[in-house]
């Protein structure tokens, strides 16, 4: 019995030290962490429970039948964070660069099916060069079965990746379909193929930092929801991030004790918003004074800035939060603010997620390279998403809400549930300077009139009360109490039931 023991303990360690010590060094000096420091950061301490540690590949071509390595490339189980299940894997890139082969998918695919089955998010840690070269076309079905659970498990269990090496070829497409995606900044890429093979196709001369850098994929593609300095800092806010999910479409909210009165009142709000209405005002303000403590874990902060998403809480239960951003582009809606809030509204829609919408917004994006992008098919993203909502919606309209996008951001002829206005909203088909040189066009060479009939329009409609006279908005609130009425229609609206008509699935415009 003792030499069992002993032969466990062995090979135990064996399996720890994954592609050796002079590979783990290497990892060390790119400044990454390995797959199992990252796991003893990302979970409770002792809590994790490892699957599959000796697991080998089977591959006997090019000289891989003398290279074996206990556990093939991927550490996977499960743990808690602050005391709630989760699956995990991460992927040892001292083992052959962390590529996939077959049992490495298997690997994963079964803390997967697991998950599926309890009802626990899954967090993949990806540090991989893609699909194991030497394999063929036993990795591509490999990864073809990782991809069927991420869709399978879409909307059921949230999906969390992060991006903590180079991650090539099929490496990028899981993560692709999960919910969120973290990376690590001058030390994470994503490409479907890399800058040498970018180079022979079409002569670009670029480095892997541009083409799928940490910041190109925060900023300019949106793949990525937020990039951080470091392996530790992106791991510890991912633990945070993990107290606002519910752990499955049929678990509850996380709560969680709140000190923060749910009636407190907010007197700096009532002088948020400017004298001018062409002054604009930080949103994230509004946000953080309404939510519980201050406490706002903002998603793609650096991506479509002109709209703001995120989680919050309010009496210690996630909300959704979903805010035009004046201080960037008047914050207008575009085809990338489209998508990036039509795709968060999904996710709180699949998850029971109530959303709270903020609104400042003069309308849609004009212009020829918007149209021909297809901010009509975007745009409708979002409408589509928040129409298909069946959540609690709540939506607070402080100041400009014209044209489509108002519509859009969760009105109440989208079934939004409680539609607030402040004092200083304004309601109309658009903002009066345009209005009034669309209907009042022969009057253009005269500036008099023209004042003249741009003070009418705003007289009769830049206010929210032609709105509230309609019933399109359920009450004028005073700034200052805004965190109290959410707070109350929140509460009134925790058993609410809506369903959709039954179908097959929707045809959102992708
Ligand atoms: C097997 C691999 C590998 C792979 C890396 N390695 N990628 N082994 N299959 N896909 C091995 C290397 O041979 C090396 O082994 C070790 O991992 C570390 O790799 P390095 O190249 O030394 O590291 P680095 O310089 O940091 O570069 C990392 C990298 C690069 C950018 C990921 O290795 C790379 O470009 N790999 C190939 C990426 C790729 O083209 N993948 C696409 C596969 S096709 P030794 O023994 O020397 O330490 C695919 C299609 C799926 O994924 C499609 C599904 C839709």
């Amino acid at each position: 019995m003792a030499t069992t023991i002993e032969e466990l303990e062995a090979r135990r360690a064996a399996a720890k030290l994954g592609g050796g010590a002079k590979r783990i060094e290497a990892q060390h000096a790119k400044g990454r962490l390995t797959a199992r420091e990252r796991l003893s950061v990302l979970l409770d301490e002792g809590s994790f429970e490892e699957y599959d540690m000796f697991v080998e590949h089977n591959c006997a071509d090019f000289g891989m039948e003398g290279q074996k390595f206990p556990g093939d490339g991927v550490v996977t189980g499960s743990g808690t964070i602050n005391g709630r299940l989760v699956y995990v894997f991460a992927q040892d890139f001292t083992v052959f660069g962390g590529s996939l082969s077959e049992p490495h998918a298997q690997k994963i695919c079964k803390v997967m099916d697991m998950a599926m089955k309890v009802g626990a998010p899954v967090i993949g840690l990806n540090d991989s060069g893609g699909a194991r070269i030497q394999e063929g076309v036993a990795s591509l079905a490999g990864y073809a079965e990782v991809f069927q659970r991420n869709v399978l498990a879409s909307g059921v269990v949230p999906q969390l990746s992060l991006i903590m090496g180079p991650c090539a070829g099929g490496a990028v497409y899981s993560p692709a379909m999960t919910d969120f995606i973290f990376m690590v900044k001058d030390s994470s890429y994503m490409f479907v193929t890399g800058p040498d093979v970018v180079k022979t196709v079409t002569n670009e001369v670029v480095t892997q930092e541009e083409l799928g850098g940490a910041v190109t994929h925060t900023t300019k593609s949106g793949v990525a929801d937020v990039a951080f300095e470091n392996d530790i800092d992106a791991l510890l806010a991912t633990r945070d991030f993990f107290d606002f999910l519910p752990l499955s479409n049929r678990h509850d909210l996380p709560e969680r004790p709140c000190h923060d009165p749910w009636d407190r009142t907010e007197d700096s709000l009532d002088t948020l918003i400017p004298a001018s209405a062409a002054t604009p005002y930080d949103m994230h303000e509004l946000i953080r004074k309404v939510v519980d403590e201050g406490d706002f874990f903002e998603l793609q902060p650096a991506h479509a800035a002109n709209i703001i998403v995120g989680f919050g809480r309010i009496e210690g239960r996630t909300v959704g939060i979903v805010a035009n951003q004046p201080m960037v582009l008047a914050g207008v809606l575009d085809i990338n603010s489209s998508k990036k809030a039509g795709r968060f509204v999904r996710f709180c829609d699949a998850f029971d997620i109530p959303i709270v919408t903020f609104v400042d917004v003069p309308g849609f994006l004009p212009g020829v390279a918007q149209e021909h992008n297809g901010i009509i098919k975007n745009g409708a993203k979002l409408l589509f998403a928040y129409a298909e909502a069946t959540v609690p919606k709540i939506t607070v309209i402080t100041r400009k809400a014209y044209g489509g996008a108002y519509d859009v951001m969760a009105s109440k002829h989208l079934r939004g549930d409680l539609n607030y206005a402040w004092p200083s909203a304004e309601i109309a088909v658009m903002g009066a300077k345009g209005a009034v040189e669309i209907i009042f066009r022969r009057d253009i060479g005269d500036p008099d009139k023209i004042a003249a009939r741009t003070a009418e329009y705003e007289a009769r409609f830049a206010n929210p009360f032609v709105a509230a006279s309609k019933g399109f908005i359920d009450e004028v609130i005073m700034p200052h109490s805004t965190r109290r009425r959410i707070a109350l229609g929140l509460r009134k609206l925790r058993d609410k039931q809506l369903e959709n008509p039954w179908k097959k699935h929707d045809n959102i415009p992708l």
